[in-house]
Parts: structure tokens; C-alpha cells; sequence
């Protein structure tokens, strides 16, 4: 009887062990790169590249090297196939991510820069090592200098559910559109959802778009799961915190931002001469500017936007498109009647939450505010062309009507520095 009943305890713990532990499918291959992502360091002459195995790999390397070959002694670098060689090895590290979850599951997180490329070439790579690599994948790199007009594409709140205009994005990305994708937070839906499953699927997905051009993300408030930990661990940001919260280059915003409750969602990028501010704290709305919320000073970014003089401030969370008029608390600041955005008197904000997530869109209300001068609830993305140091060309583009550009916008700033609406008509 004793014996039965120990014998029906070690039955009932070995059940147990089974339906807790993570199912392996039968053929999974654990060492197998995958999740792969390109991410900018603040050097041209540098790419870096992220990936994730589900066992431990040993050394992480990346192979590259021009897509067309090189010539040495005269002869091009491919054998008899004609495949082009990689002739530039790179090594890196692997972080061990646990993830917060029941299952408490482990993911290797490898990261290796790619150094010495040269500017405004064609490469090809692929990632991993002795237990397995990945496929061959390609990007360009950057011209030289800062006199050239980069094509990014940014949204935000995209998830792997309903991720509508992502095949879209990939048509779009592997033809070259794109010099850089921004995903301005709100990832996965969630990342930490199903025991960090819904991550791997989601970062899987981007992987079409993100092995091929510089995937530059911040933060969102569907990353809060376990201190953030899934979308530290996933992406590698340059500057900024050391965390990837935000990425910065080069920019000295970074203080007075934290100073204001932001420092969780804020990234910054600098090109040329125009400064541009992404998060998804929800800073202006249709109906509202926030100069501050007196009880707890949140959502203060305006002032500090406004002070040092940021031309565009690209923000999501809301899953629609808006663009504003130059606005400053409560007050649209135009240019001019006929000019609104040439040398405006304030920033300009810009909402772009709806590249499409499981949560569907976010409908606007019936009345809208007098700086609210364009906005749509229906799926697409916004592309922006830094033509030069004056001049910004942003559009937007609807997945729903088939990719039409809906709305656009120059904004020319002749002067940069702080702002003067607050002192009333010119
Ligand atoms: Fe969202």
C-alpha cells in the first residue's frame, strides 16, 4: 500500500514537471539564429547586429562583406558559383535573458558590431557560428558626412497581431525605400506576453524588415512588464541610458528630460541640423496640449521642446495619425497665414500610433481642436525625407486605401534655436 502510494506520488510529480515545462517541438533546432535586427551605433562605418538562439551557442560572429565582392590581385572575391564571399569576420557577446515569466524561459541575446565598412555600399552578412547560421541578408551603408537626405520610416504600436501595414513595410524596405525604420514603443502586444512567446513571434516577424535596415527603437508603456526587461534585453540603442530606453546622437536633452519623468520614453535623434524628439507619452492630443499636469508635473515635455528649440516631435501611444499646427500651450504659432510651416513659432507634434496592433485603432471625437490640422484613424505609417538643414518633407501613407499618401507637410526652419510665440503677434 506504501509502495503504491509513493509510486502514485512519483507518477503525479512527473506530471506535474511535464505541464509546467515548455513544450519542444520535435524537430526545433535551439541553436539556429533567429530574431535577427540591425541597429545603428552613432558611427557610419559601423552596424551592429542582434539575434537570439534558444540554447547557447558558444562565440556569436557575424561573416560579411561587400554585396558585389572585392577585387584582390585582380580577382573578384566569389567562387565558381558566383556567390560573393564574406571577407570580414566580426565576434561579439551573448547575454543570457531570463525572462519574468512563469516558465521563467532563457534566450541567448547575441550582439556583434560589424567595423570598417564603407560608406554608401551595398553589404551582405549573415550571423551565428560553429552550431548553426543564418540566412544571407543585406543593408547599405550611410554616405559619408552629414550633407545627405535620410528616408526614415516611423510608426508606433505595432503588434504581431494585426500588424497591417507590415507587408506593406516589407515591399517597401527591401526595395530600398528606407535608409532607417523608427518603432516609436508600444511593441508585440505585449512582448512579455505568454511567457515572452508573443516577443520571439513578433521580433520574428520584424526580422523582414529589420535584418535589412537599421531597426531604432524607444520605449512604450506595453514594455512595463518586469522592469522593462524584454525590450532592454531585445534591442541594443546607442547612447542614451546604456539600456536602449532611448537612443540619443547627438543631443543634450537627455538631463532635463529625466528631470521631467521622461526618461522611459524618450528618444532622440539628430540629423544635420534638425532635431526631432520621439515617445509615446502622450504629450499633445486632439484636444489637448499639456504644459504640465500640476499634481505630478508629468507629461511636462512641452516647455522643454519649446525652450530648446526642437523642429519635430513624433510621438504614438494613440492609434491614429495627426499632424498639428505649430502649437505652444493652447496657442497655434504658425509662420504665417499663407507659410504655417516655414519658420514656425513653435514645435511641431506629430501622432503616429497606428502601423496596427491587436487593439485595433483609436477613433478621434466628433470636434477638433484649432491646431489639430489634419488627422485619421485608419491604418498606415509616416515616411520623412531630411532633405537638409532647413528643410523636413514628411508624408503619410494609408494601408487602407492601397499605400495613397494622405497628408504632407514641409517644414523649413531658416533659424533653429528657442521659440517665440509666447511673446505674443510679431
Ligand atoms: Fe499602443
Amino acid at each position: 500500500m506504501v509502495r503504491c502510494f509513493i509510486m502514485a506520488l512519483i507518477v503525479l510529480f512527473f506530471l506535474i514537471h511535464l505541464s509546467s515545462a515548455e513544450p519542444l517541438l520535435y524537430d526545433e533546432v535551439l541553436t539556429r539564429p533567429e530574431q535577427i535586427h540591425l541597429s545603428l551605433t552613432g558611427s557610419n562605418s559601423e552596424m551592429m547586429v542582434t539575434w537570439v538562439t534558444r540554447n547557447s551557442t558558444g562565440m556569436p560572429m557575424v561573416e560579411y562583406g561587400l554585396a558585389g565582392g572585392i577585387k584582390r590581385s585582380g580577382q573578384q572575391m566569389q567562387n565558381e558559383l558566383g556567390w560573393p564571399k564574406f571577407d570580414q569576420v566580426a565576434v561579439g557577446e551573448t547575454d543570457t535573458f531570463i525572462d519574468g515569466g512563469s516558465l521563467h524561459r532563457r534566450l541567448y541575446i547575441h550582439r556583434v558590431k560589424m567595423t570598417g565598412l564603407k560608406p554608401k555600399q551595398e553589404y551582405v552578412y549573415h550571423v551565428g557560428g560553429a552550431l548553426g547560421w543564418s540566412d544571407v541578408y543585406f543593408f547599405m551603408t550611410y554616405p559619408d558626412g552629414t550633407t545627405w537626405s535620410p528616408r526614415i520610416v516611423l510608426f508606433g504600436d505595432m503588434g504581431n497581431e494585426n500588424a497591417q501595414s507590415l507587408s506593406r513595410l516589407q515591399e517597401e524596405t527591401q526595395r530600398g525605400f528606407y535608409d532607417a525604420i523608427f518603432h516609436v514603443g508600444d511593441f508585440a502586444y505585449d512582448m512579455n506576453t505568454d511567457n515572452a512567446h508573443v516577443g520571439d513571434e513578433f521580433m520574428n516577424q520584424i526580422q523582414s524588415i529589420a535584418a535589412y535596415v537599421p531597426y531604432m527603437t524607444c520605449v512604450g508603456n506595453h514594455e512595463g512588464a518586469y522592469n522593462f526587461s524584454n525590450y532592454k534585453n531585445r534591442f541594443t540603442m546607442p547612447g542614451g541610458d546604456g539600456e536602449g530606453m532611448y537612443f540619443r546622437k547627438p543631443v543634450c536633452l537627455r538631463t532635463e528630460l529625466k528631470g521631467h519623468g521622461l526618461s522611459r520614453c524618450v528618444t532622440v535623434q539628430c540629423t544635420a541640423q534638425t532635431a526631432m524628439i520621439l515617445n509615446t507619452a502622450p504629450t499633445c492630443k486632439t484636444l489637448y496640449i499639456r504644459t504640465g499636469v500640476n499634481l505630478e508635473h508629468s507629461f511636462s515635455a512641452e516647455q522643454l521642446l519649446y525652450k530648446y528649440g526642437v523642429d519635430l516631435h513624433i510621438q504614438a501611444h494613440e492609434h491614429s495619425y495627426e499632424r498639428m499646427w505649430p502649437v505652444y500651450n493652447l496657442t497655434v504659432c504658425n509662420g504665417s497665414k499663407s507659410e504655417p510651416y516655414r519658420n514656425p513659432r513653435a514645435p511641431v507634434h506629430i501622432v503616429t500610433g497606428s502601423a496596427g496592433c491587436k487593439e485595433k485603432l483609436d477613433p478621434f471625437f466628433r470636434f477638433h481642436t484649432e491646431w489639430s490640422a489634419f488627422h485619421r484613424d485608419d491604418y498606415g505609417y509616416t515616411r520623412i525625407n531630411i532633405i537638409n538643414g532647413t528643410h523636413l518633407y514628411l508624408e503619410q501613407v494609408s494601408d487602407d486605401e492601397k499605400g495613397a499618401v494622405i497628408d504632407k507637410m514641409t517644414l523649413i526652419k531658416e533659424h533653429h534655436g528657442s521659440y517665440d510665440c509666447h511673446l505674443g503677434k510679431k
